[in-house]
């Protein structure tokens, strides 16, 4: 089996297979320093913490990772607490960063022995209708051909794989944001002990944290910003205006040790199976990330097609990779759902009156609403387990 992508998908998908003795490799076109350094989410879903578990890959995360009973959301300078835990059967989320889940799985993989390439670019996937497909690699010593039975393409919205599939059988739904997400990673102690969704009519805004003294912050910005237009001062001005309350008016501030912009979009590709090839993670599909959906959805794709993998190679049962990409497809939409829902109601519109009007109905029942906070409260912890 080729794996390619060293993403979480990629490397927790080899993880679960190296465990049931099915034959691997992993192929990476970064370094292994670029992905380990690569700061991108940090909400871990109940269930998909579980599955890490499963994996073997969890001890560092139950020890060092933050777990979280409730969320903030805010605005008219006004918390509103969502109790998760209590909404959503006692369930808690993990605040732990990707790239440390990244990190956790690289040295499984190398403490093992098992293959894994980095530098190691598929530029093409050949023979996917027939019984043996093959990868062509650029590899650091040059071109390599690779034979294998099946490809897992886990090679993220750039890759190879989705390219792989005929365009006459793709469909590609595509949605773009008027707005982008700037983050920061800052050396301060985190001055809240929850993750604060923040609408303030200059924008967006998000708290979180990585540690006792890091925080993560992001600001809504607009899609043709770029960071020279963002001193420290004005990213720490506008996350002050944002966010303060009459309680809290002033956040903690300390240095920007890491900061980029995140253009919003959503894409869902389909069909996610093309003969011996299986897309997983966002090869087959991008969320907005103010749901905290994307690397939990690309480890549920990862369960799903595990379990299928097993089937087919122990005991010669294909149904469950036949129905690989509808039973994906489903809780793609319904993740998709969710971050949209919160996507809208938490950017303000620049121009349209008409839409912050419905942006702020939508925020006072999901925080005055039992019902409607219930059901923020269980996508939120384990939409993608429900
Ligand atoms: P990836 O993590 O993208 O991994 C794919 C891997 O494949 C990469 O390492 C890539 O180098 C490798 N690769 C690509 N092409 C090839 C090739 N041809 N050959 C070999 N290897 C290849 N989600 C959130 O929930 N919250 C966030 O705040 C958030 N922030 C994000 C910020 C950025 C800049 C990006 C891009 C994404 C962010 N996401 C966020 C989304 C989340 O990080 C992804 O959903 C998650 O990384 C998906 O994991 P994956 O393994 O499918 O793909
Ligand atoms: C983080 C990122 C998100 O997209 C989100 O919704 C919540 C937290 C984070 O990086 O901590």
């Amino acid at each position: 089996m080729v794996i390619i992508g060293a993403g979480p998908a990629g490397l927790l998908l080899g993880q679960l297979l190296e465990r049931e003795g099915i034959e691997n490799i992993v192929l990476e076109h970064r370094s292994r320093e670029y992905i380990e350094k690569r700061v991108r989410a940090g909400v871990i879903e109940y269930g998909i913490a579980e599955l890490i578990d499963e994996a073997g890959a969890g001890e560092r995360m139950r020890r060092e990772g933050l777990q979280h009973h409730g969320v903030e959301l805010r605005f008219d300078r006004t918390s509103h607490r969502i109790p998760l835990s209590e909404l959503a059967d006692g369930k808690p989320i993990t605040v732990y960063g990707q790239q440390e889940v990244v990190k956790d799985l690289v040295d499984l993989r190398q403490g093992a022995g098992a293959s894994l390439f980095f530098d190691s670019e598929v530029v093409a996937i050949e023979g996917l209708t027939t019984d043996s497909p093959s990868v062509q690699v650029e590899a650091v010593d040059g071109p390599v051909r690779i034979s294998c039975d099946y490809v897992a393409g886990c090679d993220g919205s750039f890759g190879v794989s989705n390219k792989a599939i005929p365009k006459e059988l793709l469909r590609r739904h595509e949605r773009t944001y008027p707005f982008s997400w700037l983050g920061i990673l800052t050396e301060a102690a985190p001055a809240t002990e929850e993750l604060i969704y923040c609408r303030h009519e200059n924008g967006f805004a998000l708290y979180s944290m990585r540690s006792p003294t890091l925080s993560r912050l992001y600001l809504g910005v607009r899609p043709e910003d770029t960071l020279d237009q963002w001193s420290d001062d004005r990213i720490w001005d506008e996350l002050n205006t944002r966010l303060a309350t009459d309680q809290t008016p002033e956040i903690n501030q300390g240095p920007i040790i890491e900061r980029g912009i995140t253009a919003m979009r959503s894409i869902v590709v389909e069909p996610m199976r093309y003969g011996r090839l299986l897309l997983a993670g966002d090869a087959a599909h991008i969320v907005p990330p103010t749901g905290a959906k994307g690397m939990n959805l690309a480890l549920a794709d990862v369960r799903v097609l595990f379990g299928a993998l097993v089937d087919q190679l122990k005991s010669g049962d294909g149904r469950a990779l036949e129905a690989y990409s509808a039973t994906c497809l489903e809780r793609v939409w319904r993740a998709e759902e969710f971050s949209t829902y919160m996507t809208q109601m938490l950017h303000p519109s620049y121009q349209d009156e008409f839409e912050n009007g419905i942006q702020m109905a939508r925020l006072r029942q999901a925080a005055n609403s039992k019902e409607a906070s219930t059901v923020l409260a269980r996508n939120y912890v384990d939409l993608n387990s429900l």
